[in-house]
């Protein structure tokens, strides 16, 4: 594939079920993202969502159609594949933060770099943690930090493998106003500074944070809004 795209859906069909039960989550879903952009995806609940998040995400895989992420077929690979592609490739953000409360914020952040060597894991943690601005929390556990910082602490997480993707499902679900805005702030940074980010929110007030915003309705692509 020789374009800037990061992400190319063809045609994702999503099933859940089999017979009375079958429900397709995504229908003939075809979406483009090129390398650099900022996206957000509305929609409302038990429109396919968190499905698409877990396509885009390689935590599953579609029923027909094909994904091509950073050039390369994603739809049909195995389990061992897929878990290549996520923890090298795709920094992920969750409402719920998502962070071990009995670790300080650095040994959160380090997580994902298990397989590199304990100097390598502490410098990089740090300097994640300086990204979004916590270089004076490094040593603080969760439950000594505020919601905004928590979701700031699991940005540096998603941040610290360099990965080409950011993923953020309702990452101000949790935060009042303020610390959505910090969060915000950060995920806006963070894109121009050349990173693809992609967030999925019910809440208009995110939406604007990226340059494009597509709507999904009964599991399909409704229309696109360029800001
Ligand atoms: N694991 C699953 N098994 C069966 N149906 C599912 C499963 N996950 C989601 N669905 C169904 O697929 C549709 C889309 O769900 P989802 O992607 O979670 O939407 P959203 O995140 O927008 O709320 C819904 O009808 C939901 O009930
Ligand atoms: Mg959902």
């Amino acid at each position: 594939m020789e374009t800037d795209d990061l992400i190319r859906l063809e045609s994702i069909t999503k099933i859940y079920g089999t017979g009375d039960a079958m429900v397709a989550a995504l229908r003939d879903f075809s979406l483009t993202v090129a390398s650099g952009e900022s996206l957000a995806v509305m929609g409302p609940s038990g429109s396919g969502k968190s499905t698409l998040m877990n396509i885009l995400g390689c935590l599953d895989t579609p029923s027909s159609g094909r994904y091509w992420f950073a050039g390369q077929d994603v739809s049909r690979l195995n389990e061992t594949e897929l878990a290549h592609v996520r923890n090298r490739r795709i920094g992920f953000v969750f409402q719920q933060f998502q962070l071990l409360s009995k670790l300080s914020a650095w040994r959160n952040v380090e997580l994902p770099l298990l397989y590199r060597s304990v100097g390598d894991r502490r410098r990089l943690a740090l300097q994640a943690l300086e990204q979004v601005g916590l270089s004076d929390r490094i040593n603080h556990r969760p439950g000594q930090l505020s919601g905004g910082q928590q979701q700031r602490v699991a940005i540096a997480r998603a941040l610290v493998t360099d990965p080409g993707l950011i993923l953020a499902d309702e990452p101000t679900g949790n935060l009042d106003t303020a610390s959505s805005r910090d969060v915000l702030a950060v995920l806006r940074e963070l894109n121009e500074q050349g990173r693809t980010i992609i967030i999925i929110t019910h809440d208009p007030e995110v939406a604007p944070v990226a340059k494009r915003t597509v709507h999904v309705r009964d599991g399909q692509l409704v229309d696109q809004v360029a800001a």
